[in-house]
């Protein structure tokens, strides 16, 4: 048990973390109080996010982010959420920002709102020694036209904090090659690839985000081990998984940790990192995911550092910031 809380310590490097998926409860119900947005449906009696399954959780997602209405209001939400990852020992993290929650794709807008999140972000470096690295996200079901206005304004933003270009939303609509276009002109800037895959289709999915998108990670992407030639790809061409254990196992892509691919993927090669995806909304925090991965395959310090050093040879800032966190 002593080991376990000591594991549970260890500092961490976070890579796949939804910005709004990471606003507490209680801070999307102040905000609606203050703006008078009725959130009916967002809730349980409980306080926690009420949600049935994955397209109904991407439902309520987009129902809290109403109030989520100005750059003041992501500052205000970056540093909540920063605060939660320094308190679980998270010393750097990337989290998925979209246009489409953040102006709707309008440039100027955008600029605005990244420009409220970085000094938020700068604050919390100082004060909490956490650093957060943006990963601009469109938003698979929204569709392949919306991709282009969020493409573009992730290369005019592109720099030494937008570092990626990635995609997330609902994986079962529409073929990941319908958004060439928008990961062709992120590439075009200088963005790091990665892309949601493999978490609710199989393997052909994965093989798609790599070969078509040629991404450099996966979000998710457990779902490759069901293709062991596929695995094999991963392992030699060092492709890295986002894997986020808990939220898999709260929305059921898996019956619980012990039945979770993690190990077998690790054990085949794979370069393998650990995230929460949406923490509030899995019930979840990293602190947790160490712990019960410490617990479920009896990794030691040892396995679990390496799993923070895959994170930070696979993040996707310059190489001055990754000394910082190596
Ligand atoms: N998965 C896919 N899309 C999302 C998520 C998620 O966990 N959170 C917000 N958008
Ligand atoms: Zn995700």
């Amino acid at each position: 048990e002593e080991d376990l809380a000591q594991i549970a310590d260890l500092p961490k490097v976070e890579l796949h973390l939804h910005h709004e998926g990471a606003a507490p409860p209680a801070f999307i119900r102040g905000l609606a109080k203050e703006k008078s947005v009725n959130l009916s449906g967002v809730f349980r009696e409980d306080g926690s996010y009420a949600y049935r399954d994955f397209v109904h959780f991407l439902s309520v997602y987009e129902a809290a982010t109403q109030v989520l209405q100005t750059p003041r209001d992501y500052a205000r939400l970056t540093t909540a959420l920063l605060e939660e990852c320094a308190a679980n020992g998270v010393i750097y993290c990337e989290t998925f920002l979209s246009p489409d929650f953040c102006g709707g794709g309008d440039l100027g807008a955008w600029r605005e709102y990244l420009h409220a999140i970085r000094e938020a972000a700068d604050a919390a470096e100082r004060d909490l020694g956490v650093t957060l690295r943006g990963v601009v996200t469109c938003i698979r079901h929204f569709g392949p036209e919306k991709s282009r206005p969020a493409a573009r304004c992730a290369a005019e933003t592109a720099g030494d904090w937008i570092v990626g270009f990635g995609m997330g939303g609902d994986e079962n609509r529409g073929e990941l090659n319908q958004f060439l276009y928008a990961f062709d002109m992120a590439r075009e800037a200088g963005l790091k690839l990665t892309t949601h895959a493999g978490e609710w289709r199989g393997p052909s999915e994965v093989r798609s985000a790599v070969e078509d998108l040629r991404v450099a990670r996966i979000g998710h992407g457990v779902r490759a081990i069901e293709d062991l030639a596929l695995v094999d790809l991963l392992a030699e061409t060092g492709v890295v998984l986002e894997v986020c254990p808990g939220s898999n196992v709260t929305l059921g892509v898996y019956p619980n940790l012990a039945k979770h691919p993690i190990a077998e993927l690790r054990d085949r090669g794979v370069k393998v990192t650990v995230s929460t995806d949406d923490p509030p909304f899995f019930h979840t925090n990293m602190r947790r995911e160490y712990f019960n991965l410490a617990n479920a395959f009896q990794w030691d310090a040892d396995v679990l550092r390496e799993l923070t050093r895959n994170a930070a040879d696979a993040a996707f800032c310059d190489d001055d910031t990754r000394e910082k966190i190596l």
